[in-house]
């Protein structure tokens, strides 16, 4: 696989400063600029990978000579809003944010564009705003596809005429993301529910109605409880969409409590080691993985390099329009995994160590 200019530059750097060498040049010895601090903005603690991303951000941008201040939100929309203001008021340089609610930073983020503190969206897209420069994210409407394709494969569609039974669900209505992946979940499932061959038993087919507010594993627990109590009482189910891990472990509960149930195959995001570990045991059968520490490189490349003068790289200048402006972004490219791959991908990749899978 080709590996983008943008993470090349950022590996050198980051030897260059680690160092105190030149890239490929003579040796010096120079201490790491104080370069000012970067405010990074995520969040919630409650799933792991945001724990990942901003450890691996705050890693990077220290080892470019920038200090970092680290804020987690607890998925409280106005408790991050008063984290940026605190960090605009501190005067940093830049700011790295991953929202709670992408359209409730409009205010705020004047604030930052009145100071000249650049944005950089961080995996979900900031709506409704003319301050935020840049997106790093990875190819959003893919991971939907990845997660529907591999429901369709497992159940051998096209060929077998079903009918197959599956459920949606959907991400937090206010994170722009949870629209994107749905999108893409159905541009793939679409022709089979036309067909028949696959059916929604809830007729829950609309986002609104598969949405799932803060991405909340209890709340889909309890919808799946609920449509396995109701339309789905004594029927087979087949299979359940699910975008994120948090939700599909928690609709994996409700299916095991729904006594003698076949596990229907359902799918999930992240790569989360909770739900890696179920992978292995054959109870979720899939996870689209995005590497976090490759998303970390390309923010901190945008951030750095837009501090320094220069243009961040980016490959996407169409799909990300916010409301106000189309957001220059950077996509990664997903990654399909389940209990075939996941050593491969995960282990050997470095994203795990066999004994985080075995503990
Ligand atoms: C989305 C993100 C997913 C997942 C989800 C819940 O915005 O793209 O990877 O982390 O939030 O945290």
């Amino acid at each position: 696989m080709r590996v983008p200019r943008v993470l090349r530059w950022i590996a050198a750097c980051v030897v260059v400063l680690a160092t105190g060498t030149a890239c490929g040049g003579p040796e010096i010895s120079v201490a790491a600029p104080d370069r000012g601090t970067v405010g990074i903005v995520m969040p919630t603690t409650k799933s792991a990978r945001w724990i990942s991303d901003g450890k691996s951000m705050e890693q990077q941008f220290q080892l470019l000579g920038y200090k970092t201040d680290l804020k987690y939100a607890e998925d409280d929309v106005k408790g991050q809003i008063s984290q940026i203001q605190a960090m605009i008021d501190a005067k940093v340089r830049a700011l790295v944010i991953a929202s709670v609610d992408g359209g409730a930073l409009k205010d705020v983020l004047a604030s930052a564009g009145a100071a000249q503190i650049p944005v950089i969206a961080y995996d979900r897209l900031i709506r409704d705003t003319p301050n935020v420069d840049y997106y790093a994210t990875f190819d959003n409407f893919k991971v939907g596809v990845l997660q529907a394709r591999y429901i369709v494969k497992r159940l051998g569609l096209p060929r077998s005429k079903g009918p197959f039974t599956i459920e949606l669900f959907a991400g937090s209505p206010d994170d722009n993301n949870a629209g994107v992946f749905f999108n893409g979940s159905m541009s793939v499932l679409r022709p089979y529910l036309s067909s028949g061959q696959i059916r929604v038993l809830s007729d829950e087919t609309d986002f609104k109605q598969v949405a799932t507010m803060r991405w909340d594993g209890a709340l889909a627990k309890q919808r799946m409880a609920r449509l396995l109590r109701g339309p789905l009482n004594g029927k087979a189910l087949d299979g359940v969409l699910s975008p994120y891990d948090g939700l599909s472990r928690g609709i994996l509960e409700a299916v095991q409590a729904d006594s003698g149930r076949q596990p229907p195959v359902i799918t999930g995001q992240d790569a989360e080691l909770d739900s890696v570990k179920l992978i292995a045991s054959g109870e979720q059968a899939e996870t689209v993985y995005k590497d976090t520490r490759e998303l970390a490189k390309v923010a901190v490349q945008m951030a750095s390099s837009r501090l320094s003068g220069g243009t961040p790289e980016v490959n996407d200048t169409k799909q990300y329009d916010n409301g106000v402006k189309v957001v220059p972004a950077f996509l990664l490219q997903p990654v399909d995994v389940d209990r075939t791959n996941y050593r491969r991908v995960l282990v050997d990749g470095g994203y795990y160590t066999a004994d985080q899978l075995a503990g």
